[in-house]
């Protein structure tokens, strides 16, 4: 099977180079097409699906970004070598535990992409590698700190790599700004569900975790505004998209208004915008609407890659150095080896293609969810791998997290997310992206929905 292949488009999944694209990728990782098979020219292939060359030049194009292919238009496409693992995907940390893991919010590993191994075989042709052996620079090279640059552009921000430190990982962006901009025995005021850690980050700096109240767009205008007028907070932490673990995502208008009620309290508002790059354009963030008094948090963390641990803290110059303390005394600087991974990323124009993969997976993903749970109430967003899933009354989150233990399932309440006194809600989050594959997501999930019902059929039976 070489270069008379011809992709089955027969499941059509969004524009037709995108469906040539997934063709190509089930027959590589299904071994129809091995390492070094010779793929039909741009011409040929265009003719045999009577499809323009346009469309065929930009599956190729994209498949190679992929890691898919290699070789040039001209003097041939090839299959590229790939990552040796099994059809059914790789099991993630979580599945080798035995347990399927419905709690670590992260986006899907592609595991059968070579994407990694082909940066690194970049990176390794380098002659100045060693250098990364060094201590890096901090806030970050010149170089990284365009590439961030770039990167948060996908989510609709334009900042000047000057203004970026890039960090270990959003966690240490938000620990930095907490410590500059709050004081010991101050007030933070945030969502009344978040993510978890933030609880830990405050007490860490010697101040008092205040939660407000959430609807559907987020933080909400009214209780911030009683909250700062009670505490005299100096500082609001707000996750305005894809929030963790609601999803709610504010407007423009609400946003104006958070931040004027900010403004007028004199408190510092850190945007925490992890999931930025799967929204893009469209809602101005913060840091935009206040022409840059804000703090701008992003990561590649929930949009790419965890592991990486890169994350980027965007300020005016002039808080550059005050932000850089607590950077340089806990980790000094960031690693240059990651940087320069998200440069080649960036360079081989990667980033687009991987963020375009990622959108498609959770569509995909929340597809199942909606369909697994579509008697239920939930929440999902179109820019994040989580979902909020609300528990009628007669089911108790807490309960369902042990009975799903005893399947293997690991499941997170929302108590895990309550940032103040006021009772979490009765729901789990979802992290569809954990599962290595669709079909364990999908297993897990019914399972998930399975324990529900025995639990409402369980409870009906007491009288
Ligand atoms: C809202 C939010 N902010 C920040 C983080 C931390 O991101 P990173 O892994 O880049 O430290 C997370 C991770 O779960 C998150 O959900």
């Amino acid at each position: 099977m070489s270069d008379d292949w011809i992709p089955d488009l027969s499941k059509r999944s969004g524009s037709i180079y995108e469906t040539i694209v997934d063709a190509l990728r089930r027959d590589v990782h299904s071994g129809r097409l091995g390492t070094g098979a010779r793929l039909p020219t741009h011409r040929r292939l265009a003719k045999s699906l009577d499809v323009s060359l346009g469309t065929v030049t930009r599956a190729y194009a994209e498949a190679r970004k992929l890691g898919l292919i290699n070789g040039e238009a001209g003097r041939g496409m090839f299959v590229a070598p790939q990552s040796a693992v099994a059809e059914e995907g790789y099991p993630s940390p979580g599945e080798s535990s035995g347990y399927v893991d419905l709690t670590l919010n992260q986006p899907t590993i592609d595991y059968r992409s070579n994407l990694l191994a082909k940066c690194l075989a970049d990176l390794a042709q380098r002659h100045d590698l060693m250098r990364h052996l060094e201590y890096n620079q901090a806030p970050g090279e010149e170089r990284h700190r365009q590439a961030a640059s770039a990167w948060i552009e996908f989510s609709g921000l334009r900042v000047a790599a000057e203004d970026i430190i890039l960090c270990n990982g959003a966690q240490q962006a938000l620990f930095a700004s907490l410590y500059v901009y709050g004081e010991p025995g101050g007030t933070v005021v945030t969502e009344t569900l978040n993510y978890p850690p933030i609880r830990r980050m405050a007490e860490m700096t010697g101040q008092r975790l205040v939660g407000i109240d959430v609807d559907g767009e987020g933080m909400i205008p009214e209780a911030l505004d009683e909250a700062l007028r009670r505490t005299h907070a100096r500082t609001v932490v707000c996750t305005p998209r894809g929030h963790n673990p609601t999803t709610a995502c504010m407007s423009a208008e609400r946003r104006q208004t958070i931040l004027a009620i900010a403004d007028r309290h004199g408190a510092t508002l850190i945007e925490d915008d992890v999931y930025g790059a799967f929204y893009g354009s469209g809602t101005p963030t913060f840091f935009e609407l206040s022409g840059g008094r804000t703090i701008y948090i992003n990561s590649l963390a929930k949009c790419l890659a965890p592991g990486l641990r890169v994350g980027f803290l965007v300020a005016q110059p002039a808080q550059i150095s005050r932000l850089m303390q607590p950077i340089y005394n806990t980790t000094w600087c960031p690693p240059g080896l990651t940087g320069e991974i998200l440069v080649n990323w960036i360079e081989q124009g990667v980033i687009k293609s991987m963020l375009h993969w990622h959108k498609r997976e959770i569509r995909k993903r929340q597809m199942i969810a909606h369909w697994i749970f579509k008697q239920y109430d939930f929440q999902m967003s179109r820019g994040c791998y989580h979902m909020w899933l609300k528990l009628p009354r007669h089911l108790s989150a807490e309960q369902l997290v042990i009975s799903a233990r005893q399947v293997g399932l690991l499941l997170t309440h929302s108590t895990a997310f309550s940032v103040g006194d006021a009772p979490a809600p009765n729901a789990l989050r979802l992290a569809l992206g954990r599962p290595a594959t669709i079909r364990s997501l999908k297993h897990a999930l019914q399972q998930v929905a399975d324990l529900m019902t025995n639990h409402a059929n369980a409870n009906a039976l007491v009288i």
